[in-house]
């Protein structure tokens, strides 16, 4: 019989296994089907998410889930700013610069996405059109959105992204796709007063999320990882 942890329902081999698995086969869905995902597994996810781990046990995560004709009026909204050239109105600094492996595999996965659509290198027009997919949600019925607490500072949206990990491994557990977008951050002040968050609210991202289109080409490649040895150092003595 396979070993167990105390007091576990499953065998060792079987949790590492599963988590393996749902950690293996997430991928950020870029197109999904129109059908929406029942509030009873939406509210399975959350209830799932709200174990994640946070400093001081804040659980500074809040969370907007807008589906149905509120999703559509905030689609509209936001995608307006954007198609527009509006935005860079982040309540958190993004990446400054990638540089190095960082821009080596920001590279990577960029044409990954693009030879996979088809666009050729350098067609800044097709790159932008596919950014704005962006605030289409991709399609997704539902869209979240993941706001913190600004006395928390950095640690506060830390936190929440450690949420956004738990929400999408439990999302794909229940069979559903998702994409964690930092695109929506971009209009924090438009999210802020849409939403009618107070002025202590800090937008961290999104996430879009419903059943993905696994027929969608886009869909249809995954991104790599660097090794362990290229990430950990051990110090032993
Ligand atoms: C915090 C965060 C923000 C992201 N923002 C966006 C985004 O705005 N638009 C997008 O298309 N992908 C976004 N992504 C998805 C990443 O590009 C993706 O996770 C990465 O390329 C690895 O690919 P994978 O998720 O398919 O494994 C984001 C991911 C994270 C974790």
């Amino acid at each position: 019989m396979d070993a167990k942890v105390p007091n576990a329902r499953y065998s060792i081999d079987d949790r590492i296994g599963v988590l393996e698995e749902l950690l293996n086969e997430r991928y950020s869905a870029r197109a999904f089907l129109p059908r929406e995902v029942d509030r009873a597994t939406i509210e399975h996810v959350l209830t799932i998410a709200q174990r994640t781990a946070s400093w001081c046990n804040s659980q500074p995560w809040q969370v907007i889930i807008a589906s149905g004709e509120a999703k559509e009026r905030f689609r509209k909204e936001i995608y307006a700013e954007a198609s527009n050239g509006l935005g860079d109105d982040y309540d958190f600094t993004p990446p400054r610069e990638y540089v190095g492996v960082y821009l080596d595999r920001r590279r990577e996965s960029g044409f990954q996405l693009y030879n996979t659509l088809g666009i050729a290198r350098g067609d800044k027009a097709a790159y932008a059109k596919q950014a704005l997919e962006n605030y289409n949600f991709f399609g997704a019925p539902h869209v979240a959105i993941i706001h913190t607490n600004e006395p928390l500072g950095i640690y506060g949206a830390i936190d929440c992204g450690a949420y956004v990990s738990n929400f999408m491994l439990a999302a794909q557990a229940l069979g559903l796709g998702t994409i964690p977008q930092a695109a929506l951050a971009r209009h924090s002040g438009l999210i802020r007063r849409h939403f009618n968050l107070p002025d202590d609210r800090r937008v961290v991202c999104g996430i879009s999320f419903g059943y993905a289109d696994n027929a969608h080409k886009v869909n249809s490649y995954r991104t790599s990882r660097a090794s362990v040895a290229e990430t950990v150092t051990f110090v032993d003595v």
